[in-house]
């Protein structure tokens, strides 16, 4: 365990954004933060919780105390047949996860590859990317009640994920701590290549015998030519959700403006592009100051060096506000806000 005073989060945030924490307490082990949580001295401080970072936006200093999540291991912890089970600690980075078991031949993950921050974020979030989602592959995770000090397992329908939601972010805000998660991976892969761009990606690599292995280097090709890289432009990957809309409000849409961008889904909604939205508003490639809408991908919102968080904030209202004016359709931010 290590404990810093007064130190800037600005390494520990994607978006790079500049704020100061009073103090920050790192863990490395489960057992290193059930003693620290037992001191007696941390049941009247408030913890905000640290994970890679990536999909947060903050806007002032912290005055709660930042608990840094690092637990780290990866483990083999049952097989089946058809079936290998994968337990990693939720500070163990996210994509080296993916490759550590694309390289195993262990499938399910592959296309998730690149994605930005930490195990412990990936059910927070149910990350998602070119048609698969974390909910897909996951099969358990431990917590600590930060409170009681216990340690709850939740199985899938407990974390009741849906689009980049889990009860983290909604009824057990801040009461938990991921410990670890569990995924359930597939020994014969079953390919998903049907998001548009993989196949054309394939081809263009010239795959002739298709595998995990391609389809990982597939998807961080598509990635690295539409999203910044982090580490040379902050941000935190998408901005907006893809707003759902009732199929009929899509169909008046469609006569307005037929070139719009939607996904037809179950009981009659369907999932617009917002970062076809926005870019059609004039946003995409727009900058003022540091605060900045990515000129390849207008669903991500880029701090090109110095922008407060305020900055982006303001940035994305009138993102927003734009977006209803034309479209009548109301974004929603993915990114958590500080
Ligand atoms: N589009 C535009 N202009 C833009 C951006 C997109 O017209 O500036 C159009 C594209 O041409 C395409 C459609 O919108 O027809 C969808 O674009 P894309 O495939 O890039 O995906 P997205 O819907 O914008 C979502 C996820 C991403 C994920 C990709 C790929 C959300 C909020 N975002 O973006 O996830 O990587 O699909 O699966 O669902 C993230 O969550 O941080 C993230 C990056």
């Amino acid at each position: 365990m290590n404990i810093q005073y007064n130190i800037s989060l600005r390494p520990f945030n994607t978006f790079g954004m500049d704020v100061h924490a009073r103090k920050m307490v790192t863990i490395e082990h489960e057992a290193e933060l059930l003693t620290w949580l037992n001191e007696s001295s941390v049941h009247d401080e408030t913890l905000f919780i640290l994970g890679g970072g990536s999909n947060i936006l903050f806007t002032r200093d912290i005055e709660d105390t930042v608990l840094h999540n690092k637990i780290a291991g990866v483990e083999v912890v049952n097989e089946e047949e058809d079936h290998i089970y994968i337990k990693a600690g939720a500070g163990v980075n996210w994509h080296s996860l993916v490759m550590h078991c694309v390289e195993r031949g262990w499938a399910g993950m592959e296309n998730l590859a690149l994605i930005p921050g930490n195990v412990g974020a990936s059910p927070m979030q149910n990350i998602g990317a070119y048609g698969v989602e974390l909910k897909d592959v996951f099969h358990e995770l431990e917590a600590i009640h930060l409170h009681q000090k216990e340690k709850v397992v939740f199985q899938l329908k407990d974390c009741e994920l849906g689009y980049r939601e889990s009860v983290f972010k909604n009824k057990y805000k801040g009461q938990f701590i991921i410990t670890s998660v569990t995924y359930k991976l597939n020994k014969k892969p079953v390919y998903q290549t049907g998001y548009g761009a993989i196949q054309q990606e394939l081809e263009r690599m010239g795959v002739k015998d298709l595998s995990i292995a391609a389809i990982a280097q597939a998807v961080m090709q598509i990635r690295r030519s539409k999203l910044p890289d982090p580490s040379q432009i902050g941000n935190a990957g998408s901005f907006f959700k893809n707003p759902e809309i009732e199929k009929y409000q899509y169909i008046q849409l469609q006569a307005l403006f037929p070139q719009i961008v939607g996904y037809v889904l179950a009981q009659d909604k369907v999932k617009l592009a917002a970062g076809w939205l926005i870019e059609q508003c004039g946003w995409k490639g727009f900058r003022k100051g540091d605060a900045g809408c990515h000129e390849k991908q207008a669903l991500v919102l880029v701090n090109h060096a110095h922008a407060q968080g305020a900055e982006i904030i303001a940035l994305s209202q009138e993102i927003i506000a734009s977006v209803k004016e034309k479209f009548g359709v109301r974004l929603e931010r993915e990114v958590n806000v500080y």
